[in-house]
């Protein structure tokens, strides 16, 4: 296992391999109602859709409560409130003892009144609600759905989670991009209303996921070969923090490896201590620790091994 202290040109970002991953992603589903173009999903997924296996969901959860996970995710590349059991499977997870903060984000496109209620009484912790957008029109560049609806979707389950005295804390999603950074201070604005102790308005940056999104159309002409020194690199933190498992079972190092080529194995077929403890992972430490991405494209044009220019702005890439 690769050790903080192993060699490599990395030095100055030391990594630490925990025991068992504290970030965790599980994939309830990689279906998705919506083509957002900012989204690896819709740019460059080419495996099979499909819902999660209940049973294979429930023996995950089962395998890594207790294991010191800090945040368990219950979402990847798709919108995990279309998997026909998903409020049962939400509540199991958000029940279970042990397990970290469980989590998940989605474009609250189905968050009507009743799923509104089904989701709060699934006692889940946090939620990343993805409103994204100030108006209709970028909504439709962004989103591409009727942004009406979803507004009231998010206003609703906010008035409900107020009404029922939720406990689950709350993010109102907004990611930060040049081409509507015009509506940044508009939307803090509209939504400062209904923030609260549990409710917060939250602005993130935009990711490459791994190069298959070109950020310069989103950032107004930007391109991130102008924020990131490509000859500056260093090794991925999220190959000592985090693990994934698609919904198909695969377990894969990387939450950005949309469709699986840097597998570890398959979750029905190993536990994911085994999954973080193999020959794989140790193989992909090395490499990133050398610096050495070759034979490796997604690492290779991923914005998380890249250092940023000294000169470049504090914008909106990661
Ligand atoms: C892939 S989505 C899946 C969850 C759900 N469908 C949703 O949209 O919230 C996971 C998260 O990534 C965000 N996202 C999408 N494209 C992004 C990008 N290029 N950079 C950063 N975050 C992005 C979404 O807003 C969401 O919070
Ligand atoms: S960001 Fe979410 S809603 Fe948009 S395409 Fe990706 S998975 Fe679907």
């Amino acid at each position: 296992m690769v050790r903080p202290e192993a060699p490599g040109k990395d030095t100055k970002r030391q990594r630490h391999a925990h025991a068992f991953p504290p970030i965790l992603h599980v994939e309830l589903t990689n279906e998705c109602n919506l083509e957002c173009p900012m989204c690896a999903r819709t740019t460059s997924m080419t495996r099979p859709v499909q819902h999660m296996d209940a049973d294979l969901f429930r023996r995950i959860v089962d395998d890594v409560a207790g294991r010191g996970v800090q945040k368990l995710w219950l979402h990847h590349f798709g919108e995990s409130l279309l998997h026909p059991q998903a409020y049962d499977l939400i509540t199991y997870a958000a029940r279970k003892r042990d397990l970290g903060l469980v989590a998940l984000s989605t474009n609250a496109t189905t968050l009507n009144e009743a799923n509104a209620r089904k989701l709060i009484k699934t006692r889940l912790h946090h939620l990343i609600l993805s409103v994204d957008a100030h108006s209709d029109d970028v909504y439709k560049v962004v989103r591409g759905f009727d942004f009406e609806r979803v507004l009231n979707n998010v206003r609703g389950f906010l008035a409900l989670h107020k009404e029922m005295e939720s406990k689950m804390s709350v993010a109102l999603l907004f990611i930060n991009m040049g081409i509507k950074r015009h509506e940044l201070e508009a939307f803090k604005e509209a939504w400062a209303p209904y923030e609260t102790k549990r409710v917060k308005v939250v602005i993130k940056k935009m990711t490459n996921y791994g190069g298959v999104i070109d950020t310069a159309q989103f950032t107004g002409g930007q391109s991130d070969t102008e924020v990131y020194d490509r000859s500056r690199r260093r090794s991925c933190p999220k190959l000592w923090d985090s693990l994934t498992v698609q919904s198909n079972g695969q377990v894969v190092a990387c939450g950005y490896d949309v469709n699986g080529t840097m597998p570890y194995g398959n979750a029905g077929d190993m536990t994911l201590l085994e999954a973080w403890n193999g020959g794989a992972i140790d193989d992909l430490r090395e490499r990133h620790v050398a610096l050495n991405f070759d034979g490796l494209p997604l690492c290779d044009g991923c914005d998380k091994t890249f250092k940023k220019r000294r000169s470049a702005p504090d914008d909106d890439l990661i």
